[in-house]
């Protein structure tokens, strides 16, 4: 992959970037979730957003997500422990506590412990049981995170998908979750039907956070061949919601009042590395094992994994005379319309 290495030091940057510097800083000024919070503990937990090596920790109930180097000398601080009272580096055992504040510098126990040895942290917070984070926003900002249709309906039952990586652009895989043509093609083997190929036209709306759209077509959602539920020319609605960049709820309209709402939230690692977080909650089927829904959601992503990691280009071109369109392709014009309108390059994220 085509990185480039910052010629000049900013330490709230990246090292290695693999987007313009354009694109990464409009990019940054918005949450994207880098874990399943019930994989958080005391223990440091490595992961990377935006390019940005980062590291998850508890203290008490006190969730720290900071950038992954040791203001010393720079060493991962996910290869050291939690010893009850921080983080402690495998270096030269500086810990790290609440905040990010260092603690302790064995070395030098007498010595007043200036600032610059504490932790360069994010905002961050749990919901929809995954730990969100922002790499500008301020500790005390609202988080402007995606609103997700139903969670806290009590009649809901809620579910959070392990997480899936892809090698691919995550507006590579946003587009391609917002794409209603894709399912006889992609899907046969858990929820299209090779026979049921076209797509009636739909609208699109724009919004304060993005555009929404609602498909009706006889495409079903129950898994293939396990169930008649539906069958006879029930016209199901998917209502999509879209949140710039990255994230879409689809809440899928069941016979019988059923509703299931997956929150498709593709948060960006790198430029051509996305980790997939979805979360699902529904009003049927609630006495069924979690694991089935699970496995069927993650074998309808694996489905999509051969199309949006072998896309060429790997980028997302914004401008629409660089691929050909069709009616159904109606949400992902707009979705390109819509980034390029935000400022991100017309060749998103080359
Ligand atoms: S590098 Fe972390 S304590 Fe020295
Ligand atoms: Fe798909």
């Amino acid at each position: 992959m085509n990185t480039k290495t910052i010629a000049t030091f900013n330490p709230d940057l990246p090292v290695h970037m693999t987007f313009s510097e354009h694109d990464w800083h409009l990019l940054a000024q918005h949450w994207y979730p880098i874990a399943l919070a019930r994989d958080i503990s005391e223990q440091p937990t490595a992961t990377m957003l935006l390019d940005m090596p980062l590291v998850i920790y508890k203290m008490a109930d006190q969730l720290v997500v900071a950038k992954d180097a040791c203001p010393h000398r720079g060493v991962p601080l996910s290869l050291g422990h939690n010893d009850g009272n921080g983080i402690v580096c495998r270096y030269h055992g500086l810990r790290f506590g609440e905040n990010g504040k260092c603690n302790r510098i064995p070395a030098h126990p007498q010595h007043k412990i200036s600032e610059r040895f504490h932790l360069k942290t994010y905002a961050a917070l749990e919901k929809y049981g995954l730990i969100w984070c922002n790499l500008t926003a301020t500790s005390d900002a609202v988080a402007n995170i995606p609103e997700m249709p139903y969670w806290e309906h009590t009649d809901f039952q809620q579910l959070v998908c392990p997480s899936v990586d892809l090698n691919c652009f995550a507006g590579r895989q946003l587009e391609g979750f917002i794409d209603v043509a894709h399912f006889a093609w992609v899907h046969p083997d858990t929820f299209g039907d090779p026979e049921n190929v076209e797509v009636p036209d739909y609208m699109t709306t724009e919004t304060t956070y993005g555009f929404e759209a609602d498909y009706i077509s006889s495409v079903g959602r129950y898994p293939i061949g396990t169930d008649q539920r539906g069958k006879d020319g029930f016209q199901w609605l998917r209502h999509f919601e879209i949140s710039l960049p990255f994230t879409a709820t689809l809440t899928i309209h069941f016979p019988n009042e059923s509703k299931q709402v997956i929150m498709n939230a593709a948060s960006p690692v790198s430029a051509r590395q996305t980790r997939l977080f979805a979360p699902i909650c529904r009003n049927y089927d609630k006495d069924l094992p979690i694991e089935d829904a699970y496995k069927f959601n993650l074998e309808i992503f694996e489905e999509d994994r051969l199309i949006v990691e072998t896309q060429k280009p790997e980028y997302l071109p914004l401008d629409l005379s660089m691929e050909a369109h069709f009616p159904a392709d109606r949400s992902s014009s707009m979705y390109r319309k819509l980034l390029r309108k935000m400022g991100f390059s017309p060749i998103f994220a080359a």
